[in-house]
């Protein structure tokens, strides 16, 4: 998150227009005027449900951006990449975005409905990372743990049960990717998933980078490439969010930057709550026009 304006942790989910907001984190009423914010052309959005993978596109975009001189972006940024590319939906951001220089890169979890209508116009440029919901709710179970301003579960088994009831902040991940990807051709949207960029990552960031237009030389992709691997970044506190203060995340309790793999819901999740999931994942996708790869990896 973008943490220059947390006040301090407070757990509480606050219902705003159908999604939970974090009480000390945002505020409903600012959160209800992004839409109406005007878009330049070079804006761009990384949309994400949590857990997705929004630090790792932050840092490839960062990257791309500097053309894939990694030295660059410590110059720019003491604490964490949020300083450089925040999340709107955190209080305080929406005002610096106003009248902050292009390129304006900014990260969210807010559902289609809050964001700029303007990105519905083709105005600006929209990266929506999927990831499979298991592994989201596994990585989710941990950052709640970390995190100071989410409250810490009692369990896995009582944090599965609100994951699947969309009880976190924001909405349920059915909800989320529904209501982004029914918009797609709306906008000018790039859909990527979590589990592509693992598989091969230079081909993500040769698409990524075309898709934003930038012409990177093979050497600067590979640049870009090399120090957005799980290992390399985990070396880099601004993107690792290493330096994050304490009083926000409990660095003692794990790591953002935590396993970066495929398939680890597999280590957590009972064969019940398996076929739970996928009985909700098929009711709740049966009928949506997408469809993922997740099941055979
Ligand atoms: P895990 O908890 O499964 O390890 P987000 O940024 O949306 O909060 O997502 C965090 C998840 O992305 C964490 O997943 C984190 O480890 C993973 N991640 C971040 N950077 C990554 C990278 N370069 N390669 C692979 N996974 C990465």
């Amino acid at each position: 998150m973008d943490l220059t304006h947390v006040e301090a942790p407070n757990h509480e989910l606050v219902p705003h227009r159908g999604i939970k907001l974090i009480k000390g984190t945002h505020d409903p009423d600012d959160v209800d005027q992004i839409y109406d914010l005007e878009i330049r052309d070079s804006d761009v959005f990384v949309v994400t449900y949590p857990k997705s993978g929004t630090i790792w596109m932050q840092q490839i975009l960062l990257l791309i951006e500097v053309k894939g001189d990694v030295t660059a972006i410590s110059k720019l940024s003491s604490s964490s990449n949020a300083e450089l590319m925040p999340w709107i939906e955190v209080t305080g951001s929406r005002e610096a975005f106003i009248t902050a220089p292009s390129p304006r890169m900014r990260v969210t979890h807010l559902q289609y409905q809050f964001m700029p209508r303007a990105l519905s116009q083709k105005k600006g440029k929209v990266i929506y990372v999927a990831r499979n919901p298991k592994d989201v709710l596994v990585s989710y179970f941990y950052f709640h743990k970390l995190a100071n301003m989410l409250e810490t579960p009692k369990d896995f088994d009582d944090f599965f049960e609100k994951f699947i009831r969309g009880d976190v902040f924001g909405c349920s991940w059915f909800k989320h990717i529904k209501s982004w990807y029914s918009h797609k051709d709306d906008m000018n949207m790039l859909f990527m998933t979590f589990e592509e960029m693992i598989q091969d990552l230079k081909s993500a960031v040769e698409r990524i980078s075309s898709f934003l237009g930038k012409d990177l030389s093979d050497e600067q992709l590979a640049s870009v490439v090399k120090h957005s691997t799980f290992k390399n970044m985990k070396k880099i506190p601004q993107a690792s969010y290493e330096h994050v203060p304490s009083h926000l995340f409990s660095h003692q309790m794990g790591r953002f930057m935590r396993k970066g793999t495929i398939g680890d819901w597999k280590n957590h999740f009972t064969v019940a709550q398996s076929e739970r999931f996928d009985d909700l994942f098929h009711r709740e996708m049966k009928d949506f026009p997408l469809s993922f790869t997740w099941d055979v990896t």
